[in-house]
């Protein structure tokens, strides 16, 4: 499906993200481990989140949607079931092939089979096989580490882990895997990576502890989780964000949106490259908030929960700044709106330490890199992010989504940047995350 960007005036106006979708993958996968019902409200409706309800499903959970509640009936922590057949299938959903093998590993029997589409078929799953292998559990990827994954129930033990690459998807299949497992779980990050599971396991009262990048798990018997009400999507939310930065005129308020500290990264970013963002952002411990972003985690909030709140954006002048690796993990996904902010910006603008972007729907640093380059940006790649030469303001062309949601939706906000607009191929690929996004920028520009 092709769609057609024009440059937009200004945007004006509200906009509320669709629903959290990691926190959504997390309310399905947890709520079906539950033993008692466990209501959610503002599940995620798109693509990725309707192959994890399916997923659940075919484990044997129950799936009510009542209204714009979901009621979702565990198994319990040991009751997976396999499915006839035996196969799950993830679609394109990267968290789901990544974090369900934790749970199913440690069940007392069974045995499944996770495939997907032809993007998962090319991202990496030795990083959870190997881990999980060292908890005696019987996992085989292909020979190059690739999907299909195939689990076989057993009995686990737990063990150190000390994680190569921060990865919030790995960190919580080990930890569901821990809740199965005898003895102590030990997950250290080596950098802080999002952290939802921890946050909904301990309302969940599961033996979840942190201590800054280390996790503990000991085993459980039972999870109850009461009500789960899914805040906006911050990634969702992003492209409106960087949209109302750049265009000038622009004047958004982008209401109930997610802010966990964990998530917040881009915005940090694009308020030191001059957006000017006012909102209640959560910020990393011991950080104080920067000015507009006033943090709260200080001051109260309650690390299990998750906070949300709104943000007012409008379009500012924008300087260079450099994405230095510690804060890749806090802004993974927002990671290729950098690049159009910083076409916007006087010098160069940097990013390095991302070379997880190679490995996320698409490679995102090759998408992002020659799709800007084509609509008239000057960039380049390099072989853990990208350089953008600002002030390089895009003229316009034609943009490839490659099957990624979020290549789609940077090629949609480019257009309204641009001098001529942007033609997007492949523009079907939003349906994975924010469905409605095309009706919401269109309403924020007029048209
Ligand atoms: C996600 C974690 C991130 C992110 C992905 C969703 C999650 O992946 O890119 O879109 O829900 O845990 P990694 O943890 O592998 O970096």
């Amino acid at each position: 499906m092709r769609r057609h960007f024009a440059p937009a005036g200004r945007l004006r106006g509200e906009v509320t993200p669709p629903p959290d979708k990691s926190i959504s993958h997390r309310a399905a996968l947890i709520g079906a481990m539950c033993d008692e019902p466990v209501t959610v409200r503002n599940f995620l409706d798109a693509a990725d989140t309707r192959s994890t309800l399916r997923a659940v499903l075919s484990l044997g959970a129950g799936v009510d949607e009542r209204g714009d509640e979901l009621v979702i009936r565990g198994v319990g922590l040991h009751g997976a079931f396999e499915p006839t057949g035996g196969v799950l299938d993830v679609g394109n959903a990267g968290t789901l092939m990544r974090v369900l093998p934790g749970w199913l590993a440690g069940q007392p029997g069974g045995r499944w089979r996770l495939d997907g589409d032809e993007s998962i078929r090319r991202r990496p799953v030795g990083r959870v096989v190997e881990p999980l292998r060292e908890m005696g559990a019987q996992v085989e990827a292909r020979e190059d580490g690739l999907p299909p994954l195939t689990v076989v129930a057993g009995p686990l033990q737990g063990a150190r882990h000390e994680l190569p690459v921060a990865s919030a998807q790995v960190k919580s299949c080990l930890i569901l895997a821990g809740l199965l497992a005898s003895g102590e779980t030990e997950i250290v990050e080596p950098l802080p990576s999002r952290d939802h599971t921890e946050r909904m396991l301990a309302r969940a009262r599961a033996p979840v502890a942190r201590d800054g990048q280390r996790v503990r798990v000991a085993a459980a018997d039972e999870l109850e989780l009461d009500e789960v009400v899914v805040p906006g999507d911050l990634s969702s939310a992003a492209f409106t964000v960087a949209a109302a930065s750049v265009v000038p005129g622009s004047h958004v308020v982008v209401r109930d949106v997610g802010l966990n500290w964990t998530r917040a990264g881009f915005l940090r970013i694009a308020e030191r490259m001059g957006s000017v963002i006012v909102g209640e952002v959560e910020h990393p411990p011991g950080e104080r908030a920067a000015t507009g972003v006033e943090g709260r985690s200080g001051r109260g909030a309650s690390v299990d929960a998750e906070p949300t709140g709104h943000l007012d954006v409008r379009a500012a002048p924008l300087e260079p700044t450099v994405v230095e690796a510690e804060e890749v993990p806090l802004a993974i996904d927002e990671l290729p709106l950098v690049a159009l902010l910083g076409c916007f910006a006087e010098g160069e603008t940097v990013v390095r330490g991302a070379e997880e972007l190679r490995v996320k729907e698409s490679d995102r640093i090759a998408g992002v890199v020659e799709n800007m380059r084509a609509i008239g940006a000057d960039l380049e790649a390099t072989g853990d992010g990208f350089v953008v030469h600002g002030p390089c303001e895009p003229r316009g062309g034609r943009f490839e989504a490659r099957g990624d949601h979020r290549l789609a939706m940077l090629g949609a906000i480019a257009g309204l940047a641009s001098r001529e607009g942007v033609e997007v191929e492949g523009f079907e690929a939003v349906a994975i995350s924010y469905p409605e996004f095309e009706g919401a920028l269109r309403r924020l520009v007029g048209g």
